[in-house]
């Protein structure tokens, strides 16, 4: 069957051909509808994040997969059950998060990532997985069911910025997303529902597609070449929340600035080493007299992709054609990889209901 794959060093994603996966006890075997394609996706293709199966030389990508089963295999589902799978697996047999049923606060090590490190991914014409790590959803949602993935990021991300606000009565009214990407957007549209006023952060001049999404939603654009993060307060107002999906390492530190006095700040960004200068005492200072919190958070599990279908179908049709700017078969897969100031979220279409 036909696959998407990088092979290690290339630099490029490839269509190869794999054998069709033979479902093993507990799982299932799904025939795949559509995989989005993210940041993450770019990141693993340069060589900067993940890496393929141990004994590989190529790594099947692809992480927000939707598919239909197609062989239930005797578990709860049935044939034609629309499903989203979840991301993370047990390396070498469960360990404790996995047991416990929170994979996503797995260290390194004790996880491999499907399509992105250890495992391979979703982008071929059948997967299959275990009957526990899929998540079924409405068939009105099948053709954007490669966003509950990305959505169930941000779910997870905000759960755990609330818990660190919930010793006290926090009663937040703004909302800055830093990053203008289809993580940033999706995010954006999410938040536009439980906040007063919501921004968004990114470079681009206008006019551009994503500041278009940005106002149509009823956010405000901010202009990082003309207020940097830290100038946020100053021209706009100082945010109970931020969440940066940039990968831009200074971010992470300029949101200490930015953030109201008992904000948090929600970092999800990937980067790669880079070393710069900080005054760490005043960011130390800040966070401490201001009662700020910064919180960390990669990956997510079955509660938030949960929670993710509940917001994707709460979400305009008019913002989702805005956003998805193009699902691509496999004759033209490449040009879902294309990363340009008009793409925002593509996919690769391998087969329809
Ligand atoms: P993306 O499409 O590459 O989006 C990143 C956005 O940030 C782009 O729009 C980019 O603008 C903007 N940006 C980058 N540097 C900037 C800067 N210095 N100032 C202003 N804007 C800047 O990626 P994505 O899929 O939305 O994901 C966003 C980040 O989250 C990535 O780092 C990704 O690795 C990470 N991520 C993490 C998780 C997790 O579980 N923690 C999950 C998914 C993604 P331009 O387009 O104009 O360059
Ligand atoms: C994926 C997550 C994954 C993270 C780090 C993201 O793009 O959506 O599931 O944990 O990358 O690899
Ligand atoms: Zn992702």
């Amino acid at each position: 069957m036909d696959a998407i794959a990088v092979r290690t060093g290339a630099g490029k994603a490839e269509l190869i051909d794999v054998p069709k996966p033979e479902p093993g006890p507990g799982e299932v075997l799904v025939r795949t509808l559509r995989v989005g394609v993210d940041g993450t996706d770019h990141e693993v293709i340069a060589g900067g994040h993940g890496g393929a199966p141990d004994g590989s030389d190529h790594l099947v990508l692809g992480h927000e997969a939707v598919g239909i089963v197609e062989d239930a295999n005797g578990t709860s589902f049935i044939a034609g059950d629309i499903v989203v799978p979840t991301v993370r697996r047990p390396p070498n047999g469960p360990n404790e998060y996995f047991e416990r049923g929170e994979p996503d606060m797995a260290p390194d090590g004790q996880y491999h990532e499907r399509g992105i490190v250890g495992k391979h991914g979703f982008m071929a014409e059948y997967f299959t997985s275990p009957g526990e790590y899929l998540v079924e959803i409405p068939e009105s949602l099948a053709d954007v069911g490669f966003l509950v993935e990305p959505i169930s990021i941000t779910e997870k991300a905000v759960a755990h910025a609330r818990a660190s606000r919930s010793a006290f009565e926090w009663q937040p009214e703004s909302a800055v997303v830093l990053g203008n990407g289809s993580l940033g957007l999706l995010t954006l549209a999410m938040f536009e529902e439980s906040f007063d006023r919501v921004y968004c952060l990114g470079r681009r001049e206008r006019p551009d597609p994503t500041i278009d999404i940005i106002e149509s939603i009823g956010g405000t654009y901010i202009n990082s070449n003309e207020t940097p993060v830290a100038a946020i307060p100053d021209d706009y107002e100082a945010p109970d929340l931020i969440f940066e999906a940039t990968g831009y390492a200074k971010h992470a530190f300029e949101a200490i600035e930015a953030l109201a006095p008992n904000g948090v700040a929600a970092l999800l960004g990937v980067p790669g080493d880079w070393a710069f200068e900080i005054d760490g005492g005043s960011l130390h200072r800040e966070i401490v007299l201001h009662n700020k919190a910064i919180v960390g958070s990669v990956n997510s599990h079955i509660p938030h992709f949960e929670a993710a279908v509940e917001s994707l179908s709460a979400m305009d049709q008019s913002f989702l054609d805005a956003l998805i700017t193009g699902v691509y078969d496999l004759k033209e897969f490449e040009t879902a990889f294309v990363d340009d100031d008009t793409t925002i979220k593509t996919a690769v279409q391998f087969d329809s209901i």
